[in-house]
């Protein structure tokens, strides 16, 4: 277990704010948890505790006064007799991944050996263990369809426990780990149901038609994990920005779930400003509610590509703020923040809520 203190954070978030802890901690295995949390070392070091996976979702708002603890748990290993026969009779495939490892490597890891799962969830920055805990989702798949356990170390109790993926209680970028046991566990491991016959997932957006394309120019006759893990590398670089290149977290707002009136006020805006034919892009969320991207909303505001002073909304995705010089404060990110939920709110009557953690 490595301990530092006064340490820097601006290497572990991706937002890149210039921030340090007071106490971080580093352990590589479940034995050096238990002992650490079993000794009663964690009541001489300073409080709060926080845990964070890659930093890629949460926004520091300043210097963070207790411990943050990472995972260095890092493995990608079949699991021996977990697999079954699935309905095309190929094979399903059980593995379970550690969680400080980084969860591209393992969507990487799967389309190398032609197993389909979590090829929709390439290119997500992060690692494993926030994965499971943030339910990530992109191009029409969530992480909960394809994990079946979570195992934890309960902080409390001093012992090692598996959650059942109901047990977790996901839903849209939520869990269990997120609300009722909050602060209780550390994920160190999940297990992930694979398969080498189940086939694409294409029904989000455009990327059928991508595939298809990636098909034609291979010349190529059906999808392989790889190729839609390289289709779907593709539209994220065309619309997202590489935290390594300009600080970012991802969507920084959830898209909202709102009543239907409220939908309908939207509509009725939309078709009045672009005409009739004008179709608001939503999606039915069930018992009355529709889903409505934040990044249409935001645009509707007029937000796409405005920058000011080091911080700015990303021109090609207005869901993303940016780091645009590397030298913006939490300050600028949260004022910014601020200014777009204000308009929508007041243009929509619609609240933006964040997706990215505020610190
Ligand atoms: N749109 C606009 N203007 C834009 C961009 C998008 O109006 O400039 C509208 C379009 O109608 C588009 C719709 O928004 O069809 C949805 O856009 P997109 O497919 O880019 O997805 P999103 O809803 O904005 C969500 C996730 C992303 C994930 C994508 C793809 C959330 C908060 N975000 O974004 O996740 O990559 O879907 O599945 O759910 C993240 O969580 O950090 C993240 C990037």
């Amino acid at each position: 277990m490595k301990k530092s203190f006064n340490h820097d954070l601006s290497t572990s978030n991706t937002f890149r704010m210039n921030v340090s802890c007071a106490c971080y901690i580093e352990y590589d295995s479940v034995e050096e948890l238990a002992d650490f949390f079993s000794s009663g070392r964690q009541f001489d070091l300073p409080r709060p505790f926080l845990h964070i996976g890659g930093g890629s979702n949460l926004l520091f708002t300043k210097d963070f006064p207790g411990t943050v603890f990472h995972s260095g748990i890092r493995f990608v290993s079949p699991l021996e007799g977990g697999g079954q026969a699935d309905a095309s009779g190929a094979g399903e495939v059980m593995v379970e991944v550690g969680a400080g490892t980084r969860w591209d490597d393992f969507c990487g890891w799967c389309a190398e050996r032609g197993l389909w799962g979590p090829e929709n969830l390439s290119g997500i920055p992060g690692e494993t263990g926030a994965a499971a805990v943030q339910n990530i989702g992109a191009y029409g798949t969530e992480f909960k369809d394809v994990v079946r356990k979570i195992r934890c170390f309960d902080v409390v109790t001093c012992s090692v426990k598996t959650f059942s993926r109901d047990e977790c209680r996901y839903g849209y970028r939520d869990s269990i780990f997120k609300q009722a046991a909050k602060g209780r566990y550390i994920v160190t491991s999940a297990v992930f149901a694979l398969s080498s016959g189940a086939g694409p997932q294409l029904g989000y957006g455009h990327v059928k038609d991508a595939v298809e394309k990636a098909l034609s120019e291979n010349r190529q006759e059906s999808p392989t994990p790889e190729l839609v893990r390289s289709v779907i590398l593709g539209i994220r670089n065309s619309k997202l920005p590489d935290p390594a290149e300009m600080g970012n977290a991802g969507s920084f707002f959830k898209n909202p779930v709102v009543p239907k009136v409220f939908y309908d006020k939207v509509e009725h805006y939309a078709k009045s400003k672009y005409g009739q034919d004008y179709e608001v892009p939503h999606f039915d969320a069930g018992s009355g509610f529709i889903k409505i991207p934040a990044a249409w909303l935001i645009e509707q505001c007029g937000w796409k590509g405005y920058t000011e002073g080091n911080v700015g909304v990303y021109a090609k995705q207005p869901l993303v703020l940016v780091n645009r010089t590397g030298a913006a404060t939490p300050d600028e990110i949260i004022a910014l923040e601020k200014k777009i939920s204000d308009s929508v709110m007041n243009l929509f009557g619609i609240g933006l809520n964040p997706e990215v953690e505020h610190i």
